[in-house]
């Protein structure tokens, strides 16, 4: 059963945690979709895991609408969010309802995120207006991160916590349909799920928020050594992508692949003039 922004907020009502994950490309978007995931983020993440950016600043709406509509093609029952990149909804309410539109039409998404609370809540209502959907993402906002200072826990005293939740209760009411809360305190994410109608999903939130989503590379070992330390890794993909690959390069040099039943034969005929010289 296709997965709606309906069913997001019936999973809340009935307690029912819901599961996102990032996807960037048509053959893991399936993988993931026939896995049962509920909902595939086309995170700007993969200006780092894909494409090897420091942060996510450099992503174009070219590359999201590259991605997305990849990630579409493969996610037949999964909902497919779509991340506005940097720069493409914080220069006017007018660019963000263009750009919502072109990650709609063009990238084939069913909803697009954005970052932020308060200072993008008449972007979202712009957008919701336009009847896109919105996901809303607030606390540790990666296209923040020079603002920020690095990518750091928000919410950690009283002012911070407070702010967040001016943050969260913004976005509910410009219209978002769920709000990701990135890198927050556990019992602060779970204070914010109980306050708002719409649900949560959490990263580095801890386990009261209403549905978690992660980077697949991080949970399946797959980009680099280094370990945030709300990632749980589930399985060693990268490994056994390693090990296969080295394998593949012994056997060539060996000369045992292709085998025989990986090769095509020619007809008699043209099997004889080879044999015979004559071509
Ligand atoms: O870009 C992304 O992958 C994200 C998640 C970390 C929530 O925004």
């Amino acid at each position: 059963m296709k997965f709606t922004t309906a069913s997001f907020r019936e999973a809340k009502e009935r307690g029912e945690k819901i599961t996102m994950i990032t996807g960037y490309d048509y053959s893991t978007a399936r993988l993931e979709d026939e896995a049962g995931v509920d909902a595939i983020l086309v995170g700007d993440s993969l200006g780092m895991v894909m494409l090897g950016y420091d942060d996510t600043l450099r992503v174009t709406m070219e590359d999201m609408i590259h991605h997305s509509a990849a990630v579409a093609r493969g996610a037949e029952n999964a909902f497919v969010v779509t991340d506005m990149p940097f720069m493409s909804y914080q220069t006017s309410v007018y660019d963000a309802v263009v750009n919502a539109g072109r990650l709609i039409k063009e990238g084939c998404a069913s909803a697009v995120k954005l970052e932020g609370g308060v200072k993008v809540k008449e972007h979202i209502r712009a957008i919701t207006d336009a009847s896109i959907p919105v996901m809303g993402h607030i606390g540790m906002t990666p296209q923040s991160v020079n603002e920020f200072g690095g990518f750091k826990v928000q919410g950690k005293n009283i002012a911070a916590a407070h702010r967040l939740i001016e943050d969260a209760k913004a976005v509910e009411e410009a219209g978002a349909f769920a709000v990701v809360l990135e890198c927050v305190p556990a019992e602060l994410a779970a204070h914010i799920t109980k306050i708002l109608t719409i649900p949560t999903i959490g990263i580095g939130a801890g386990a009261d928020c209403d549905g978690q989503v992660l980077v697949y590379q991080d949970m399946l070992t797959m980009y680099g050594g280094f370990k945030p330390k709300f990632v749980k890794r589930f399985a060693d993909v990268g490994g056994a992508m390693q090990s296969g690959i080295k394998a593949y390069i012994d056997e060539v040099k060996a000369g045992t692949f292709p085998a025989k039943e990986h090769t095509f034969k020619t007809d008699d005929e043209t099997l004889q003039a080879i044999n015979d010289g004559r071509i």
